[in-house]
């Protein structure tokens, strides 16, 4: 076998790595840091390239690219979203990503997307909810106790000080997974049988849930005033979670706008109906909340710059760490136009 040279080696994390990475900074930590990344994103959004990701649908769920750039730095996620999977044994959502150097164009880094994923989409919920949010908010209802709803309870609890969560889920086996793994975070967690208990006493409530179709996790007779609503799980076109009658009433903040209108709540309201940029809020060029009384609603889709966010995270923690190891992954020939010569030369050392 042909030993590669530096320039073929591609830093990779591995779920493996990643778990180790994540246990080994903590959870909250992680969190933490994320945010911060996120945020020095957000507030220098304009310079990114910017496009609604590229969506493949089927009848079952979507696979999604979800490219941009900040000039520097070139970085992409693919990631699935198949509601039907967990009854397979399956994740709904699961991703891998890369970033590369814009002036050369190779990659500097790959890794697994899935457990990052969770952790940044509940970062960004958090840097959302801190903006938004009542002042001193203590409880969350979360609604929709599947793969991401332990990270949100985590990230509301490490960025704004959470100290109750109030669990529901329509499958009471998911409840009881998230409180067992809630356990020992410090959180005081209230288990739930529906959706009204939940949301009882909470100052935020977020939905997080999964289903290939137009549901009402939330009624409008269900939400109060002065509110923050974080509304995850409706994220694809006819796939929401409110009820219309809660967006008339909101204020509505959103990451992209054009891909907002096509995959979040909104996609059931006009074409024109009015939000606000999350990115002004943090420059400090739109206002966030305005008054008690107001309903604060983050539509969250997720947008490539969250993850191009994560990816630079993960570049510079696993910096000096074993958390990653080299792929072969570009090839190298001595001559670069000599692509051709280094194949046929392999030959002498490849046992094929
Ligand atoms: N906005 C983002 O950035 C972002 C990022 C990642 C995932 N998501 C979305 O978040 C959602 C949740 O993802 P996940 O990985 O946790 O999925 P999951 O399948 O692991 O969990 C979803 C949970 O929702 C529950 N559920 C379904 N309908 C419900 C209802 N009406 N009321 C209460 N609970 C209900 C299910 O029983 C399940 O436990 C998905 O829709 C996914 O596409 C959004």
């Amino acid at each position: 076998m042909s030993i590669p040279s530096d320039k073929a080696l591609v830093p990779f994390v591995s779920v493996d790595n990643m778990m180790r990475l994540v246990n080994h900074v903590g959870i909250p930590e992680m969190l933490r840091g994320l945010t911060a990344y996120i945020e020095e994103d957000f507030r220098r959004w304009e310079l990114f390239d910017k496009t609604p990701r590229v969506a493949s649908h089927s009848e079952v769920g979507v696979i999604e690219l979800m490219p941009t750039s900040d000039g520097e730095a070139y970085g992409f996620k693919y990631v699935n979203g198949h509601p039907k999977n967990t009854s397979e044994g399956l994740q709904t959502v699961t991703a891998f990503g890369l970033l590369a150097d814009v002036y050369t164009g190779y990659p500097v880094l790959l890794t697994e997307m899935t457990i990052l994923t969770a952790l940044r989409t509940a970062a960004t919920s958090a840097m959302a909810a801190k903006l938004l949010a009542p002042k001193g908010a203590t409880t969350m209802a979360m609604i929709g106790n599947g793969a991401q709803s332990e990270f949100q309870c985590m990230a509301m609890q490490a960025i704004l000080g959470i100290e109750t969560v109030k669990l529901y889920d329509i499958d009471p086996k998911a409840t009881s997974k998230c409180a067992a793994n809630l356990a020992g975070s410090g959180l005081n967690v209230v288990t739930c049988t529906s959706p009204e208990a939940a949301i009882e006493g909470a100052q935020i409530l977020t939905t997080c849930t999964a289903d290939k179709q137009y549901a009402t996790v939330l009624s409008d007779n269900m939400v109060g005033e002065g509110v923050h609503i974080n509304a995850i799980g409706g994220d694809c076109p006819g796939k929401t979670e409110l009820a219309a009658g809660i967006l008339a009433r909101s204020d509505v903040f959103v990451e992209f706008p054009p891909q907002t209108r096509i995959e979040g709540e909104i996609q059931q309201m006009e074409e024109d109906f009015a939000v606000t940029e999350l990115w002004q809020v943090l420059t400090g060029d739109k206002q966030g909340r305005s008054s008690e009384k107001q309903i604060t609603l983050f539509d969250s889709v997720g947008f490539a710059i969250e993850d191009f966010s994560a990816l630079r995270f993960i570049r510079d923690t696993i910096k000096g760490t074993d958390f990653y190891f080299d792929l072969d992954m570009l090839a190298d020939p001595d001559d670069p136009r000599d692509l051709f010569g280094m194949v046929g030369r392999a030959k002498e050392t490849t046992s094929i």
